[in-house]
């Protein structure tokens, strides 16, 4: 059976706590080499990796590139808009074909339903790069990240303070995969699907909703943000998100309410001084260079993972 790795509430908890492991053994075996020196293990030796983007990058791009090398195998980065996929070839075509290249595709695409019928049509893997609805990969990095500083995530206080979008999602999902308590903090009209509401009460572990940023960080372990304007949300939307999200900015006050030992993270890109000040970002409980970075190793980790490597 083709292995994809579509969504964290997708996907088995305890294969998912044997990714996050796979990556840190991983980031230890690399011990400070080289970025470029290949790790000692090469499981992806001869394997081809295609890197499809419909939307911009900078993480997912290289992390992906690099760590696909670093493992011994190769990349091809596409642009959706250079592709016939782009030009109006189905995505069922596109996935029949590229399986015949390649070994595995690697896709950041807009709707949900292109990730799917891709992964329903393709004979290799294929990894959700970020789509309006999710960023699986994003939330694996984060877990990896909060547990190398913090140790088990499981039953901490996770405090989500802004929109309620594609990165939440998939700490909703973690939060029923890894048992840690999630709270959301923002305006109504900025909520989480219902349907995650849903799934994390099924699972046992309800998202907590509280209006007021204050009380909702207070004794937090954790707190997250992300940009108020997502890729996918209209430009002309950019003043009244702005003006519904700034009560939501985690700033040096609202992060003082947390635990003195909570971390602070950011998928990023992040706009400076609006969604999280840079006395936070810069600050000591920040760790969002550290997830940079652990996108490299989780997602290694889930590499190997669809391949049986
Ligand atoms: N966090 C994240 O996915 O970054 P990029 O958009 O740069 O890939």
């Amino acid at each position: 059976m083709t292995r994809h790795f579509l969504d964290i509430h997708k996907t088995d908890a305890a294969e998912l706590r044997a990714m996050i492991d796979a990556a840190r053994a991983m980031k230890t075996a690399r011990d400070g080499r080289p970025r470029g020196m290949p790790d000692d293990d090469q499981p992806l030796a001869g394997r081809m990796v295609a890197l499809i983007f419909e939307k911009p990058s900078t993480r997912t791009r290289i992390s992906f590139d690099v760590g696909v090398r670093q493992m011994g195998g190769q990349t091809m980065v596409l642009s959706g808009a250079d592709m016939q996929l782009g030009h109006g070839e189905t995505i069922a075509d596109t996935a029949r074909v590229l399986s015949r290249y390649v070994d595995l595709i690697m896709i950041r695409t807009f709707e949900e339903a292109t990730l799917l019928e891709m992964a329903e049509h393709s004979d290799v893997p294929v990894i959700n790069g970020l789509t309006n609805r999710t960023h699986p990969c994003q939330i694996m990095a984060d877990v990896m990240t909060y547990e190398e500083h913090r140790g088990p995530i499981d039953g901490k206080k996770v405090v989500w303070s802004g929109d309620g979008n594609n990165v939440f999602a998939s700490f909703a999902h973690a939060a029923g995969q890894f048992g840690f308590d999630l709270t959301f903090t923002g305006p109504e009209t900025l909520d989480p699907e219902p349907a995650w509401f849903d799934w994390c009460a099924a699972k046992g572990h309800p998202i907590t909703v509280e209006r007021d940023p204050d009380a909702a960080v207070t004794g937090a372990d954790l707190v997250v943000t992300d940009t108020w304007v997502s890729m996918h949300d209209p430009q002309s939307a950019r003043e009244r998100r702005h003006n519904q999200l700034r009560p939501y900015q985690v700033n040096e006050a609202l992060m003082a309410r947390a635990k003195p030992d909570a971390l602070f993270m950011h998928c990023l890109p992040a706009h400076r001084d609006d969604e999280a000040t840079s006395a936070v970002m810069d600050g000591p409980h920040s760790v969002i260079f550290d997830e940079a970075e652990n996108r490299l190793h989780a997602q290694k980790a889930i590499l190997r993972w669809c391949l049986g490597v």
